[in-house]
């Protein structure tokens, strides 16, 4: 058997819809997230962000691709990013054309334009560079240091009805859009600050939480979760593109007592991952 390609996925810790608009935003990469292999499998029975990845790598459609993943899909967790970029490097290997970072980030955007339409970047970026970085549009990104790894817990809270194209156009749509960016703006550099300077964040992360349920991307589901963890002393902000009619993706909560929150999402049945950021 062939060894895979491994991408992970990924989690916006602050600042999404606003970095559509120019503003900084905060992502890690995550332990969990994709393997592939090229040279197996059957390309023509794969969906259509498949094919794109196999033929913007240069190859044929004949290259079948093997594809196991980690991440939920629509889920807010970069699956579409990583796949597309875990395509790309496997069949540029497969062909004997091995491919840096930098060309690896310019094709997986090439796929995203295809499934999202006007993408920030902010998933290829942090997918194939991986660790914690501040991603400005059209900006070299900065890598950040962090003094200590943060855990977090990340809630599902359904798969949203919405892709990210529409959430995306929805968000373009809201007529307080431009102020609800600026202050999501602010709120991203000062978690930058705090995360520098090993402060907590939990605070300015339930500010920024706030701000996306303002702009409309959390669904009811969500909102009513957010209420009963905030109400045992959690810190909560749903991740990436959201979602308004059913499910809102995953939601970040951080809290000092995190074995507290778990149980209660035990007893709710509602699934949920833990991790650290700031280590990969
Ligand atoms: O695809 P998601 O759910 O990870 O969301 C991407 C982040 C957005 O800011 C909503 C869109 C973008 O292209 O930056």
């Amino acid at each position: 058997m062939r060894s895979g390609v491994f991408i992970p996925g990924k989690v916006i810790l602050a600042g999404e819809h606003a970095v559509v608009y120019g503003k900084p935003a905060l992502a890690a990469s995550l332990r969990l997230g994709v393997v592939v292999v090229a040279g197996e499998g059957n390309s023509s029975r794969e969906n259509e962000l498949v094919r794109k990845a196999i033929t913007v790598a240069g190859g044929s459609e004949e290259i079948g691709v093997r594809i196991e993943s980690e991440l939920p899909v629509g889920a807010g967790l970069g699956s579409s990013a990583a796949v597309a970029a875990a395509i790309i490097q496997a069949v540029r290997e497969y062909v004997g054309k091995p491919i840096g970072q930098d060309e690896l980030f310019e094709l997986t955007m090439k796929c995203e334009r295809l499934a999202h339409g006007n993408p920030s970047g902010i998933d290829p970026a942090t997918v194939v560079y991986g660790g914690l970085i501040v991603y400005t549009k059209g900006q070299p990104f900065e890598r950040l240091a962090i003094k200590r790894p943060l855990k977090v817990l990340l809630v599902n809270t359904g798969k949203p009805q919405e892709s990210t194209k529409e959430m995306v156009e929805l968000v373009a749509k809201n007529p307080d859009k431009e102020r609800l960016v600026e202050e999501i703006g602010e709120l991203t550099k000062k978690i930058r600050q705090e995360l520098i300077e090993g402060q907590e964040i939990g605070e300015f992360l339930d500010q920024n939480g706030r701000l996306l349920e303002e702009l409309q991307v959390v669904g009811e589901r969500a909102r009513g979760l957010s209420r009963e963890l905030r109400g045992m002393g959690a810190k909560v902000k749903i991740t990436g593109a959201g979602g308004r009619g059913k499910g809102s993706g995953m939601m970040i909560a951080l809290s000092p007592d995190l074995a507290k929150i778990k149980r209660w999402l035990d007893n709710k049945q509602i699934t949920y991952l833990e991790t650290k950021i700031g280590k990969v």
